[in-house]
C-alpha cells in the first residue's frame, strides 16, 4: 500500500523535522512568528511554482482549498503589513514535481502535516496564543480527517505501479528534506 510505503520511507524525515520546530515545551511569540515566516517562505513560492496544479481541481482534489499560503498570510498579518509580508525571504531550493506521482508524494507531506497540526494547535491554545495567529497549524480544523481521507483516496487511486510509487516516495523525501533545510537555515 502506497501510504504505508510513504510513511515508512519518511519516518526518519518526520522525526528530524520535528527537531527543527522549537514549539515544545513552549515557544515565545516572536520565535513562533519566525517559524510562520519560514513556512510562508517555503509554501508561498512552492504554490506559485506549481500554480497550475494548485489553482485547479486536480484529479478529484479541491486543490485551491489545500493551499497553505492564505492561512499563513492571515496569521502573519497580525505581525506585518502587506508590504513587509511580501518582502519576507523565500526559499529558492524548492522541490519540483514534474509528474502526477511526484505531486502526490509532495502532497503527502503537506497534507499529512495537517494531522500533526491539530496536536500543535491544541498546544498553542494551551499556551494562550490568540486565535488570529493559529490558522496555519489548525489547517482544516474539524474537517481535517475528512480532507485527509479525501487525499488518501486519490493517492491510492493514482499512484499504482512500482515506478509511480518510487517517484512519489522520492518526492516526499525530497520535500521533507528541502523544507527542513530551509527551516534550519538562519
Ligand atoms: C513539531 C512538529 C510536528 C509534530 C509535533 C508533528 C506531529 C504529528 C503527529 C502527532 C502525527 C500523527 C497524527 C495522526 O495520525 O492523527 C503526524 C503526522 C504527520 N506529519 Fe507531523 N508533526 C510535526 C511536523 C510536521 C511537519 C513540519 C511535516 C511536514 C511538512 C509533517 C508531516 C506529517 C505527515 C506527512 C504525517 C502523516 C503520517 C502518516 O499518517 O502517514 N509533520 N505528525
Amino acid at each position: 500500500m502506497i501510504l504505508t510505503q510513504l510513511r515508512e520511507a519518511t519516518a526518519a524525515n518526520h522525526k528530524s523535522i520535528e527537531g527543527a520546530m522549537p514549539l515544545f515545551p513552549q515557544i515565545e511569540i516572536q520565535a513562533y512568528r519566525q517559524l510562520l515566516e519560514k513556512f510562508w517562505g517555503f509554501y508561498s513560492p512552492l504554490e506559485q511554482l506549481h500554480s497550475d496544479a494548485f489553482s485547479q481541481q486536480t484529479k478529484n482534489l479541491e486543490m485551491p482549498l489545500r493551499k497553505r499560503t492564505p492561512s499563513l498570510q492571515k496569521d502573519l498579518s497580525y505581525f506585518h503589513d502587506d508590504k513587509t509580508l511580501a518582502a519576507l525571504p523565500r526559499c529558492a531550493d524548492l522541490p519540483r514535481y514534474s509528474s502526477w506521482p511526484e505531486l502526490y508524494g509532495g502532497l503527502y507531506v503537506i497534507e499529512g502535516s495537517s494531522l500533526g497540526g491539530q496536536v500543535i494547535t491544541a498546544h498553542l491554545h494551551k499556551m494562550g496564543f490568540p486565535q488570529e495567529i493559529c490558522h496555519f497549524f489548525n489547517g482544516y480544523g474539524a474537517m481535517t480527517g475528512k480532507m485527509w481521507q479525501g487525499f488518501l483516496k486519490e493517492l491510492q487511486a493514482h499512484v499504482l505501479s512500482n515506478e509511480e510509487r518510487a517517484l512519489a516516495v522520492k518526492a516526499a523525501q525530497d520535500t521533507f528534506m528541502k523544507l527542513e533545510k530551509w527551516l534550519r537555515a538562519s
